[in-house]
Formats: structure tokens, C-alpha cells, sequence
């Protein structure tokens, strides 16, 4: 069977919730950035449900011994926030994954040719080869940033098949890339939107969601 590109919107009240508040030009700039890390923390929930690696083993209650299951700590999970906007989720990523190790990578969009640079890249040199990685880009619109995030991941050792990406409106321009690309990536998204304008921003999508996070 051809693999193909997975892309999951969970129906969570919360996310749709959140979302909204998000969406809404009149939500301020501190209510927005809550908006955002109740979004990272509710998606990266759903996200991990069948993701992060367990062990079973067993425990001694104060009256019995009986099963337990705990996170595997041999597997690495690895979380990569897309600056700035990124940083919005991994605030609620954090608190569902307080163990994982954090590299930062900031890409900047050039306004006319809606290419992307990176600016600043904390990637190690290699990845281990069990690695697991959350990516934390809350607008997939053009496929600009997420494509070059995902080739210095894949160029590092890491299988597209171990990513798992976190965005908060997705849309068709980056998923068709995507999976042209990586057919087995998996993505958990608050929304999939129709339509990316001629400027790059993503409609109805909520706006420039690094500056409404930062105010700027
Ligand atoms: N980045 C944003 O912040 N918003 C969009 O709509 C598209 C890219």
C-alpha cells in the first residue's frame, strides 16, 4: 500500500475553543499567546497518544505488587519550535513533555519571494538514530519553512517517519508538499484552511501569528 500523508485535526472542544479565540482580530496580544499554548498543549496530547514509547513493568503498591506503564526514557523525544511563532506552542508542548530535549530553529520569510531562511539553527550535528521529533509551526502556508525545517532534520539522521508535526491552521500549498516529499510524516493541526492569498498569509487563518503572539 502507497504511504500517504496523514494529517489529523482532532475534534477536541478545547482546540476548537482555542482556535477560536485565536482566529478573532479582537482577541489582545496576551490572550492570544494563552490561545496558542492551549493549542500546543492540547495538540501535542492528541499527538503523543500513540507516539511516545512505553515500557511495561510492574510496582508495589503499599498493599500489592501490579502492572505498570511508564515512558520509555531510552528513547529520545526531541521538540523543535520554528521561531518565532513556534514558540507559542512549545509553551504548552512543555508542560505534556517536561523531559524532552529542546533545539531551536528560527526562520525568517522573505516578504516578496515567500522564501525562507534560516537565521539561527541549534540542530546537533547528528541525531540519534531512535530519535523521536516534535515540530512546532503553527501556519502551514506557502511550504516555504516546514520543507527546509524538515530537511535539516532529515539531513541530521532523522527519519521522516519518527516527525510529527504541530501547527494550528494547515493548508493545501504545505500539505501537498509535504507529501509529495515525506508521505509518512503525520500532522496534527487545529485546521485546514482552503486558501493561501498572494502575500503568503493563509484565509481566513488568524493573521501574522508571530507578531500577535509578540505584539509586534
Ligand atoms: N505565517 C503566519 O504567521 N500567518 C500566515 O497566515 C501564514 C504564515
Amino acid at each position: 500500500m502507497a504511504l500517504q500523508l496523514r494529517v489529523y485535526v482532532p475534534p477536541h472542544p478545547l482546540v476548537k475553543h482555542w482556535l477560536g479565540v485565536a482566529r478573532d482580530v479582537n482577541t489582545p496580544s496576551a490572550l492570544f499567546r494563552s490561545a496558542m499554548t492551549e493549542l500546543g498543549r492540547w495538540l501535542t496530547y492528541e499527538a503523543i497518544r500513540d507516539w511516545l514509547p512505553v515500557v511495561e513493568t510492574k510496582v508495589q503498591t503499599p498493599l500489592a505488587e501490579c502492572p505498570a506503564t511508564f515512558v520509555n526514557p531510552q528513547i529520545p523525544i526531541v521538540v523543535i519550535p520554528i521561531l518565532r511563532a513556534g514558540l507559542g506552542l512549545l509553551e504548552g508542548g512543555q508542560t505534556v513533555l517536561p523531559l524532552a530535549s529542546i533545539y531551536h530553529l528560527g526562520m525568517v520569510r522573505n516578504e516578496e519571494t515567500l522564501e525562507a531562511t534560516c537565521y539561527l539553527n541549534k540542530l546537533p550535528s547528528q541525531f540519534a538514530p531512535n530519535v523521536r521529533v516534535l515540530i512546532y509551526d503553527p501556519m502551514l502556508a506557502t511550504g516555504g519553512t516546514i520543507m527546509q525545517a524538515m530537511a535539516e532534520l532529515t539531513q541530521r539522521g532523522v527519519d521522516a517517519a519518527d516527525v510529527r508535526i504541530i501547527s494550528v491552521v494547515a493548508a493545501p500549498p504545505a500539505l501537498q508538499k509535504l507529501s509529495a516529499t515525506y508521505p509518512n510524516l503525520v500532522i496534527y493541526t487545529a485546521c485546514i484552511d482552503e486558501v493561501v492569498n498572494d502575500i503568503g498569509y493563509i484565509v481566513p487563518g488568524l493573521g501574522d501569528a508571530g507578531d500577535r503572539i509578540f505584539g509586534t
